[in-house]
């Protein structure tokens, strides 16, 4: 007898600690801070929970481009759609992302079609790898009960996402779904990001609010590109260690050089994918033998152009030659130079100076 109102006991006490855990998690919103009224491209960490292929994942999550898949992930523009990803294999899915009332969300996809058996919580945790919680799904689809959904039912699964600049600088956000027993510090370090900048982005005080199975807003660093305002890509963020395809698919921009200058190149893809038939001319004419874009040509003995991308509009790609120096930038630093033999230094002074004078007429 005892026993069994024990058992009741027990039971009652698990089930207030189911309770109290569902009421955190939806407290703890699993929302972004996104108070740019802007929209932006975004990535979120994917890790199906069955084998799949990208392009499954491609339309699941209504990815326009496939190339924008393969960029995000640095696959080769060859990848076959049939590629396969494994079970729990994170791959980065680029969402559109619009901030609606300081929080941030995927724009109006991806759209989801409720199935047999399926309930907003295996939606939520399973179906999506737990980059939001089900009651996100609820409060957007303005679903009157929970436990009521149709097969074939459409739902808009909104996913956390950001447009905000990071210590004033643009960044593409990732959403990362915390696996248990990491650290910040051992995510920060992961994403290139430090530990204070995913707390305060976070609105977490230390790491001991860090969860197991949130979804963490991780701002990756992207590359400075020479891409001028009145472009039409004049946005486009290229995230290090990924590639972009812009201009009507003519050129491939990589953000992977280790002075985070955006990389751009013709793409190679064949016409037929352009927006354009043809893709119109790629060439810094200004610079002599008119160089491709991505070419880097040698004006002289230590200085050299290089053919830059720097945006489209409707008919043309623009371009812009930056040219940068590569002569010998200064003397040895003034710490050891008095050791070294004066008559190198005097030499080392004279060169400096005739430098210094060209450089000044
Ligand atoms: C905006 O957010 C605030 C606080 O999070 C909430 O009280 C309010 O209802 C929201 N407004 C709309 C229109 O969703
Ligand atoms: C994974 O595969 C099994 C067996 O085919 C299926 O029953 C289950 O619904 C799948 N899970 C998801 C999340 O698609
Ligand atoms: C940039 O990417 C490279 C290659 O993926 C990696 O080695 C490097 O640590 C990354 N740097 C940052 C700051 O994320
Ligand atoms: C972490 O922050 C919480 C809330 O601000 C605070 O109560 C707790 O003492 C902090 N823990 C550590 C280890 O600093
Ligand atoms: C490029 O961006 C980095 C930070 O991402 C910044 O420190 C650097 O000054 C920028 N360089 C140029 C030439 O704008
Ligand atoms: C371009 O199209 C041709 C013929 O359709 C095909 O053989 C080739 O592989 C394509 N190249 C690329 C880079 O997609
Ligand atoms: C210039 O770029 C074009 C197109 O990317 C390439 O085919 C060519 O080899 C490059 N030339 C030089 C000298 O790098
Ligand atoms: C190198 O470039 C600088 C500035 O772009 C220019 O003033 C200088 O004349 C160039 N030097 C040579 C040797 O071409
Ligand atoms: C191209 O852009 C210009 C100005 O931005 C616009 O007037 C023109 O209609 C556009 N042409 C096409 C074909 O879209
Ligand atoms: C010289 O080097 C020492 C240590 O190596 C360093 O503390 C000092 O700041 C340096 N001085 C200058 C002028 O670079
Ligand atoms: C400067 O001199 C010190 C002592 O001679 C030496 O240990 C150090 O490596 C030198 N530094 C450089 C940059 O040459």
């Amino acid at each position: 007898m005892g026993s069994a109102s024990a058992e009741m006991g027990f039971a009652r006490f698990l089930l207030i600690l189911l309770l109290l855990s569902l009421l955190t998690t939806t407290s703890t919103a699993q929302s972004f801070k996104c108070s740019s009224p802007a929209s932006c491209s975004a990535l979120v960490g994917y890790a199906p929970y069955n084998a799949t292929t990208l392009s499954e994942i491609q339309s699941q999550f209504n990815v326009k481009k496939f190339h924008s898949l393969l960029g995000a992930n640095n696959l080769p523009l060859s990848t076959p759609r049939t590629y396969s990803i494994k079970s729990k294999q994170t791959v980065k899915v680029p969402i559109p992302c619009i901030c609606y009332n300081n929080t941030g969300v995927s724009n109006k996809v991806p759209i989801y079609t409720v199935k047999k058996d399926d309930g907003l919580y295996f939606i939520a945790s399973t179906v999506f790898s737990g980059l939001l919680k089900y009651p996100q799904i609820v409060v957007a689809n303005k679903i009157p009960d929970k436990d009521k959904i149709d097969i074939g039912q459409k739902l808009w699964i909104p996913l956390p996402c950001s447009c905000d600049e990071v210590s004033g600088e643009k960044v593409v956000h990732y959403a990362h779904v915390v696996e248990a027993g990491s650290t910040v510090e051992e995510i920060a370090k992961r994403f290139g990001t430090d530990s204070q900048t995913l707390l305060s982005i976070n609105g977490m005080a230390n790491d001991s609010q860090l969860m197991a199975d949130q979804s963490l807003d991780v701002p990756l660093k992207a590359c400075n590109s020479s891409i001028k305002e009145n472009s039409l890509d004049y946005s486009l963020l290229v995230p290090n260690g990924s590639y972009a395809i812009t201009a009507g698919a003519c050129v491939k921009c990589s953000c992977d050089s280790p002075d985070w200058t955006l990389q751009c190149e013709p793409s190679q893809l064949n016409t037929t994918i352009s927006n354009w038939g043809a893709c119109p001319s790629m060439q810094c004419e200004e610079v002599s033998g008119s160089p491709y874009i991505g070419n880097t040509t040698s004006l002289s003995n230590c200085n050299r152009s290089t053919c830059a991308y720097a945006g489209y509009d409707n008919k043309t790609i623009f371009t812009s030659p930056t040219t940068e120096s590569t002569c010998p930038a200064s003397p040895p630093s003034g710490n050891n130079s008095s050791k070294i033999d004066s008559n190198w230094n005097f030499l080392f002074i004279c060169v400096f100076t005739l430098l210094l004078c060209f450089y000044l007429s």
